[in-house]
């Protein structure tokens, strides 16, 4: 079977599009299977940088079927500005399928998103406030508005004004003034114009390339501990990145999942409210943020930063079937005189290996760490895994021992040279 899956194994912007730019090189088909345009995956190469948002990361390569499966939710207005940027830098000729069964993040959303957010004030969640949560309610809820609907007028016609009085009333609730029907399909049919060339059903694409042995690329987007169901909920997001969800948000066959590759900073960062048990509040926090350029790609904001974190490891490889590991941004640790990993936690005395599900338990949480010997060297410009200096290698070594899971990759930059391989996963 020739198909891998790309997971993010912490808190998202582990460095998911740079592997999967990278594994992309070998592929015929990349997968974006759930959320939206809350991701932000950076793409480097030929001193080009690339920040997409919901197109996969296959777009640079015309002979890449880059498809957007049915569990993503998406805001066609900012696909088509997304798509309309990558056009005016030159990348005009790609190919894209999207799912007729996904979601349509409408304005509305985007509205509550943000007036949930301040409702909450110190509870906030810190989302993107892309309208992913509100999008992902409403077709849990039954009243969201799928491709389908939205590429034919009339029935996009009904759906607006089956949902829109309803959504009005929960803006007005808020204090936000009603959106006007005819206006938002004015505007929105015109995007859906635009996006029906690209729209089918992308489960039989999907099950003609698996017959056809294609190399297939599932892109996944956030990280497993921000996952609706595993992650530190209520400070998620309102999908699932593990690779189990992989098969419901594509219309394949869960069997045909079982390259699961964990991508993993070699420290560990997050945006948004939450706890995180490693995150360092001192100035080895800033040195490692400016040092790792640890500003959020879709919303600028600094991201927290802490040590690497076995226990959240070990979480992740277990609910998403993680069986490879990629570890990135390795140079950003060069010049530190000791490097830490936690490879427990201690809770009201006690040692315990797992996340608890109870988040005053999480908060409370402290971590137990191992102390290595850090190494000075820039490795910048290493290529293979021999030439790294023997502290880099044993810190590598205990991430694989407390892990339980070989690293197949080590990737010292952001460029896609700067990229080793310990093991082809499309072997
Ligand atoms: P994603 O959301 O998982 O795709 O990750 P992001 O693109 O949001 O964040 C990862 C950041 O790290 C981006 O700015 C990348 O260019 C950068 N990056 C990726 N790999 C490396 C690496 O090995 N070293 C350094 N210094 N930067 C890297
Ligand atoms: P990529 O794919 C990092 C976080 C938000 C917030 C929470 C909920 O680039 O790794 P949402 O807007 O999804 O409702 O926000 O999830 N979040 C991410 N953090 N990387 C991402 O994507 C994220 N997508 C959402 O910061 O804490
Ligand atoms: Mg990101």
């Amino acid at each position: 079977m020739n198909n891998v899956v790309v997971v993010g194994s912490q808190w998202g912007d582990e460095g998911k599009g740079k592997i999967t730019d990278f594994l992309a090189c070998s592929a015929d088909v990349v997968v974006r299977s759930q959320g939206g345009n809350n991701a932000g995956h950076t793409i480097s190469f030929g001193g080009k940088k690339f920040a997409l948002q919901s197109i996969p990361s296959g777009i640079f390569n015309p002979n890449i079927k880059n498809v957007m499966a049915n569990g993503m939710v998406i805001n066609p207005k900012a696909m088509l500005e997304e798509l309309k940027g990558l056009e005016e830098r030159g990348i005009t000729k790609y190919q894209i399928f999207i799912s007729n069964r996904a979601h349509i993040i409408m304005p509305y959303h985007i509205l509550l998103d943000g007036a949930y957010e301040s409702l909450k004030k110190d509870n906030k969640i810190g989302t993107t406030k892309k309208g992913i949560g509100p999008c992902y309610a409403d077709k849990a809820n039954r009243i969201g508005i799928r491709v389908a609907d939205f590429i034919n007028e009339d029935s996009f016609k009904k759906c607006l004004e089956n949902t829109l009085p309803i959504k009005n009333r929960e803006l007005e609730s808020l204090g936000i003034a009603p959106l006007n029907l005819m206006d938002i399909f004015n505007e929105y049919k015109e995007y859906a114009k635009k996006i029906k060339p690209y729209v089918c059903d992308t489960s039989i694409l999907l099950e003609e390339e698996i017959e056809k042995n294609s190399k297939i690329l599932f892109e996944g987007a956030q990280g497993c501990m921000l996952c609706l169901d595993h992650g530190t909920y209520p400070y998620v997001t309102s999908s699932s990145p593990t690779a189990s969800s992989v098969p419901l948000n594509c219309g394949i066959a869960p069997s045909y999942i079982n390259k699961v590759l964990g991508v993993a900073k070699a420290y560990n960062t997050r945006v948004g409210e939450g706890p995180f048990p490693t995150e360092i509040h001192d100035e080895l926090g800033s040195y490692i943020r400016e040092r790792g350029h640890e500003y959020g790609t879709v919303t600028k904001r600094p991201r927290r930063v802490g040590w690497f974190d076995s226990v959240v490891l070990n979480h992740t490889r277990r609910v998403s079937g993680i069986n490879y590991l990629a570890i990135m941004l390795f140079d950003v640790l060069s010049g530190l005189d000791k490097v830490k990993i936690c490879r427990a936690y201690e809770l009201d005395g006690k040692e315990i290996n797992y996340i608890p599900a109870s988040l005053d338990e999480y908060a409370r949480c402290k971590p137990i760490y191992i102390e290595l010997d850090g190494w000075k060297e820039d490795i910048t410009n290493v290529h293979s895994y021999d030439e790294l200096p023997q502290n880099a290698k044993n810190y590598l070594k205990k991430i694989e021992e407390l892990t339980k899971t070989k690293i197949a990759m080590i990737s010292v930059g952001p460029d896609r040279m700067q990229t080793m391989v310990l093991h082809d996963m499309f072997e």
